[in-house]
């Protein structure tokens, strides 16, 4: 049964082929930033207010002049064709339906523009390379698809070490193998429900949005020079040169210093997103809930959102009394689309709902955006 978002993981690491529940669940190295994204919100408590009358609580919120149901969205996240069916279209049409934001991801396997029919508000999740012409033509693309908000990753200038991975026999791109098949088999409602389903319907799973160039590659396919398109040279410059071709909102994702911060609100960024990439990145890097007060001093009048680690009602709750705008949750939303696909997500975003606004009534806060520092204590 369901009852929380940990239950959707559960069932997900049952339902998955070993080597896909590790490639989602693990970080890189020794998962020391997974551990710490969940360890920083263990350590503040709250300090609830009494006989407040709570019977008209709210938790909708604004954003980029749009209303917003819950200050929640969902993290983009790659290869999500090889966990549900349609997984892309799953996610954004949940979060559709439930009027919080989500991010397709550059990786992800449905064109943008099919995305954007069933769901018009969702966030496009870039990777940029440091070359000119290829933003250009990706941003003409995006602005073509009538995209609003331009996310861009900035914590992926080389692919991480996820040793774990590779012990698993997974790598990105995929290499099939006896091992990856024998893994599959042994996982039937799998192989049915998504992999011999998606191969029937779609195909082999291609990778059509992360340019604007050539076409789309399959997903066991090595990645394209295109793709790779020396992001290791993006910098700065870079998103400087986006911001002034760029009609839309701007927002960088995965920046943890307060410095880059306050950098990105210089560079003309519409908010950040503070992020360790859920500890698949730089191993050890700190918890973005650790660095969040000093983020959004330094953030001035921009937007600081956050992700990492977020299982839990209470744990948005911390985010935003810490100053944090909208919260952003990756791995449940994706074990909840490869259990039940669209009515999962909606099923995990209802319950963090809930969770919200009973951890609201209990706090004796009667709306999510008059969180503040107050509510908290260090422990
Ligand atoms: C399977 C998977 C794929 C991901 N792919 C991307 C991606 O393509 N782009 C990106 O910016 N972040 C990606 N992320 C990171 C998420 O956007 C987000 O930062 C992270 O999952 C948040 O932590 P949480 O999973 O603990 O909620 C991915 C995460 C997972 C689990």
């Amino acid at each position: 049964m369901i009852f929380a978002l940990d239950d959707f993981e559960a069932v997900a690491r049952k339902r998955l082929p070993r080597c896909l529940y590790g490639f989602a669940a693990n970080g890189s190295e020794r998962g020391a930033s997974v551990h710490a994204n969940a360890q920083a919100y263990q350590r503040w408590g709250f300090m609830p207010q009494t006989l407040v009358d709570v019977s008209n609580i709210r938790q909708d919120c604004s954003l980029f002049g749009r209303r917003y149901a819950s200050p929640v969205g969902v993290a983009p996240m790659g290869g999500c064709a090889l966990f549900a069916h349609r997984a892309d279209e799953a996610l954004a049409a949940a979060a559709h339906a439930q009027r919080v934001p989500f991010v397709l991801s550059a990786a992800s396997s449905t064109p943008l523009e099919r995305v954007l029919e069933v769901a018009p508000a969702t966030w496009y999740q870039g990777y940029m390379p440091g070359e000119e012409g290829p933003i250009t033509s990706l941003l003409a693309r995006l602005k073509a698809a009538k995209v609003e908000v331009l996310v861009l990753t900035v914590d992926v200038p080389v692919a991480s070490n996820r040793d774990r991975d590779r012990r698993l026999g997974f790598s990105v791109p995929l290499r099939p193998t006896l091992r990856l098949a024998i893994d599959g088999l042994m996982h039937p409602r799998w192989l049915a429900g998504t992999f011999v389903r998606t191969l029937l319907a779609d195909g082999v799973p291609l990778l059509p949005n992360f340019s604007a160039e050539g076409p789309a590659r399959p997903i066991i396919a090595a990645p394209s020079p295109v793709a790779r398109q020396h992001r290791d040279r993006f910098t700065w410059d870079h998103v400087r040169l986006a911001r002034r071709l760029w009609h839309g909102r701007l927002v960088l994702k995965g920046v943890l210093s307060p410095a880059d911060v306050g950098r990105a609100a210089e560079a003309g960024a519409d908010a950040v997103i503070l992020s360790n990439h859920g500890g698949r990145q730089l191993d050890g890097a700190v918890a973005p809930l650790d660095v969040l007060p000093q983020a959004v001093e330094a953030a001035g009048a921009m937007p600081v959102c956050i992700d990492g680690g977020v299982r839990r009602g209470t744990d948005v709750l911390k985010a935003l009394a810490l100053g944090a705008r909208m919260v952003f949750v990756g791995r449940p939303m994706l074990y909840a689309a490869s259990v039940a696909g669209q009515r999962g997500v909606e099923a995990a975003i209802q319950i963090l709902r809930a969770e919200i606004a009973t951890s609201l009534a209990l706090l004796g806060c009667v709306s999510a955006d008059r969180l503040c520092r107050d509510h908290l204590r260090a422990l």
